[in-house]
């Protein structure tokens, strides 16, 4: 008997073999489709390849395809556990024509594939067609030799498929397989068809129509080919029971929660097991694939499936968080076909356990509530909306959770009493809202939040994705509509643009659609905190709300940005190393072209500080690892050893990315940060990382900038051009540069002195004077008076004392002019002549007429200086007189 994986291969290799590309399974986050919730069928992938906007490189493809039904058109949920086929998440297989074959080679080649590969008798297998579909109904009886009553023409919508509300659909034909009288049940298009004795196993599509959103349905460029075959309900087939949760690999999971728990597998349990462990494989595959639990979108449909499950475990008697335990097996069961199942294997063991352990703390009190209320209900069959608002709102009960308690007593829940209690909780909350005094053009962002709700941010996973305009802002206003020209908002369902927040700057890029709009993104910012908002102005086209655009986020500049966000921690955690555990981040700036990274340290670094620093991250970055994401409670976080912003506001849970390891060989996590901004998947991608600069900010606080990637290498690149043309400039090669800057700096400072001594030794022997007889005696006192060119009024008062030697008695006076025009004067008087003339009186004589007004010094020697250096002859006039006249006075 065949085993689940097994037969998967089969499938997938007998359509090899048919000339098929074998294609992985597409994500269960649609980034093609922002309508579905998740993929529900594996066409998603496909999507636009059916509606000519895609094109690959192959026309025919096979697939085994991940696929969770819950939440949006096609929703099993609720009926999880208590049937033998609904499901959660399942896989289905799949063979695709693009515009290649048709209805008949699509006929045959499943039938072969039942009857020939898969071995099950042709008595035994029926189909069914859309009512008006003849041709299909004589393929059956050409190719399969069906006879007349075993191919069931019906006229529903069962026998029409569609994706959802819009997408590529058309007519169908299923083959079933009959169990046998044994098992109730009747044919399809029979009253009783529901039953468990006709099963369907295939369902093929003739895709030949599109269905837009306004309801038309437009004919495909070429009619093609999707089908659909259950794996579970084929193996459960081939496996000889019509019980899905009885094949090889839903068993193996359900005896380990039976293990886990022990409990008995298949004593009144059962349905707890059968939940737990459908349940087991969306929620790993869902988190694998990018989705935590959250309250809103994708991650509250996760949240109410991991609840669900976790309920269900409660029941089973374990008292410790059971689901995260199981993880091994399932990995066991499906890692080989799915290695990212493998990858996220430690984030989905610990998200689940996360869940676990703080539902756990409510769960038990909300389940007490639950019972008392039913005790006051008595014998009435529903239970009151507002206790259910209460379970949900204090006790952390999805909706569903609550009914799936209360189905097996046969009670429901009051719905209106469940919507009217949360409307009125939001009008609570708008009120307390408004009372807080935000600025009133505010106030559209916060009606569009309520209305709409989060944006759900796609963009850890992808980069282009489709979302759904749900409004547009224009001048503050929502409208309906933009056309080219305008300047706007836009908000969809869910984008790949980061909005601006912890220090990363907003995505630019591109929103268009096929109709010829464009609407390039200037900037993406955070609204409320959850609400993404895209601004720019729409280059061509029309938007309108409720149109689905194509959403592109400027690649290469989100790419740097990654890097230079992950270079970030592990700067943060390198300067802890080196500078002290002091070190906290004060801010941070993340942008495509640069880091920076203010932190707290008393002093500036030295050089040896941030080469060790740089040394650390870039031999980190070398290590190469896997950058890894959880989801923590912030105090969890912050006891893992996260670093985390002081002050800085959290919600429930926070991303916890880990990065590198310590250099010690301990397999200690390098850096633990919360972010939640977006980061390389592999430290290698950061390539190298330079500090550029290092400055202050304010006391005690520093700032790095740094580069990373190629940015980091155009600054090498630019550095060793610079040194290159220098050394060029030298003739000498660059590495010598260093030593021979230091020489031509000696050298140029041994060379000013010495043309300095010279200078002053030429003006003091008369050649840069400006007068011809510079020693002239006035009434019987030796005066040497001066203007020097060129010399530097400091060295004013050393010539002056050369000159007084030099005259043996007298006064002198020399003036300096210095490049900016000011005079500097100098006096000097002999100590035999200082009793008659003070120094510092003829210096301020002297500055007088340059305009200055101060002068000091002692009598034998005093310095001064004015602003009018073109009258440093007047000055040099002044001192003579006043020599002049007090000689004559005495
Ligand atoms: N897309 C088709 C289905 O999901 C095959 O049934």
């Amino acid at each position: 008997m065949a085993g689940l994986n097994e037969i998967r291969s089969k499938y997938l290799s007998y359509f090899g073999r048919n000339g098929h590309e074998i294609v992985p399974s597409g994500p269960l986050v649609p980034n093609n489709d922002p309508t579905l919730l998740f993929t529900n069928a594996g066409m998603v992938q496909f999507k636009n390849v059916f509606t000519g906007n895609e094109t690959r490189p192959y026309s025919r493809a096979a697939t085994a395809q991940k696929c969770v039904r819950a939440g949006g058109k096609h929703n099993d949920l609720d009926n999880v556990g208590y049937t033998a086929r609904h499901h959660t998440f399942f896989e289905m297989l799949g063979n695709f024509s693009f515009g290649d074959y048709f209805k008949a080679d699509a006929i045959e080649l499943a039938w072969n594939l039942v009857t020939k590969e898969f071995g099950l008798p042709k008595d035994r297998l029926m189909s069914t067609v859309y009512a008006e579909d003849d041709e299909a109904f004589n393929l059956w009886k050409k190719i399969a030799g069906l006879p007349d009553e075993r191919i069931v023409r019906i006229a529903t919508s069962d026998n029409f498929w569609s994706m959802g509300e819009t997408g590529p659909c058309g007519p169908c034909s299923e083959i079933f397989f009959d169990h046998g009288p044994k098992i109730p049940g009747g044919p399809p298009g029979s009253a009783d068809q529901d039953g468990d004795r006709f099963i369907e196993i295939w369902n093929l599509v003739f895709m030949q129509y599109e269905q837009h959103a306004d309801g038309t349905r437009i004919s495909l460029p070429k009619p093609s080919i999707d089908t659909g075959m259950g794996l579970e309900r084929v193996a459960a087939v081939l496996q000889g029971t019509h019980d899905n949760y009885a094949t090889d690999l839903m068993r193996a999971l359900i005896l380990a929660s039976a293990e886990a728990s022990g409990t008995d597998p298949d004593g009144p349990h059962a349905v707890s097991h059968r939940v737990i462990a459908d349940h087991l494989r969306a929620s790993c595959f869902l988190i694998a694939d990018g989705v935590l639990p959250s309250n809103e979108g994708r991650g509250y449909v996760l949240r109410r499936i991991m609840r669900r499950a976790m309920r269900h475990a409660q029941l089973l008697g374990v008292t410790a968080p059971l689901m995260w335990r199981l993880v091994p097996a399932l990995v066991r069961q499906m890692g080989d076909a799915y290695p990212e199942l493998r990858r996220a294997e430690a984030l989905v063991t610990e998200t689940l356990k996360l869940e676990e352990t703080r539902f756990r703390e409510t769960l038990v009190r909300g389940l007490r509530l639950l019972d008392d209320e039913l005790d006051r209900i008595g014998s009435a069959k529903v239970l009151p909306g507002e206790v259910a608002f209460k379970l949900y709102d204090t006790y952390g009960f999805p909706l569903d959770l609550t009914q799936d308690a209360l189905r097996p007593k046969g009670i429901t829940v009051e719905q209106e009493g469940f919507d009217r209690a949360m409307a009125r909780q939001r009008e609570d909350a708008r009120r307390a809202w408004s009372g807080s005094g935000e600025k009133a053009t505010e106030t559209v962002w916060f009606e569009l939040r309520e209305e709409h709700g989060a944006t759900e941010f796609l963009g850890y996973e992808t980069e282009t994705a489709e979302g759904k305009i749900v409004a547009i802002v224009v001048d503050g206003a929502p409208v309906e509509k933009v056309g080219a020209g305008a300047e706007a908002a836009i908000i969809t369902n869910q984008t790949p643009f980061y909005g601006e927040s912890g220090g990363q700057v907003g995505d630019t890029g591109l929103l268009f659609n096929g109709s010829g709009a464009e609407f390039p993104v200037s900037d993406t910012q955070k609204k409320l905190g959850d609400m993404i908002v895209h601004t720019g102005r729409l280059a061509r086209g029309e938007l309108k709300v409720g149109d689905v655009v194509e959403m592109k986020v400027d690649s290469a500049r989100r790419t740097a940005t990654r890097a230079n966000h992950s270079a970030t921690h592990l700067l943060h955690e390198a300067l802890r190393r080196v500078l002290g555990p002091h070190v906290t981040q004060k801010g941070s700036m993340v942008a495509p072209e640069r880091l920076r990274f203010d932190f707290s340290h008393p002093k500036p670094m030295t050089a040896e500080e941030i080469a060790r620093v740089e040394d650390i991250v870039n031999r980190i970055i070398r290590q190469n690892r896997d950058v890894t994401t959880r989801l923590m409670t912030p105090a969890e976080a912050i006891e893992a050893g996260a670093l985390a912003l002081f002050g800085e506001k959290y919600g429930d849970e926070v991303r916890v990315l880990s990065m590198g390891v310590d250099e010690d060989q301990s397999e200690k996590t390098y850096s633990v940060e919360l972010c939640g901004g977006t980061h390389v998947r592999r430290v290698g991608d950061i390539a190298i990382f330079k500090i550029v600069s290092e400055s202050a900010v304010a006391s005690g606080v520093r700032r790095i900038e740094a580069l990373t990637g190629e940015g980091a290498r155009h600054y090498l690149v630019e550095q060793e051009r610079i040194a290159k043309e220098a050394a060029g400039a030298l003739k000498i090669a660059p590495e010598e540069l260093p030593q021979r800057v230091v020489s031509l700096v000696e050298e140029r400072k041994r060379l000013e002195r010495e043309l300095n001594e010279a200078k002053k030794k030429l003006a003091m022997s008369g050649g840069g004077a400006a007068e011809a007889s510079p020693a002239q005696t006035i009434g019987g006192v030796q005066v040497v008076a001066r203007v020097l060119a060129g010399v530097n009024p400091k060295d004013l008062r050393g010539l002056v004392d050369e000159a007084k030697k030099q005259a043996g008695s007298g006064v002198v006076a020399l003036v300096a002019v210095s490049e900016d025009g000011k005079g500097a004067i100098a006096v000097g008087v002999t100590a035999d002549l200082t009793s008659r003339f003070n120094a510092v009186d003829l210096v301020k004589a002297g500055a007088a007429a340059m305009g200055g007004s101060g002068g000091g010094g002692r009598p034998d020697m005093a310095q001064a200086g004015g602003p009018e250096g073109a009258k440093a002859e007047a000055a040099l006039d002044a001192v003579r007189a006043a020599v002049g006249e007090l000689a004559g006075a005495a």
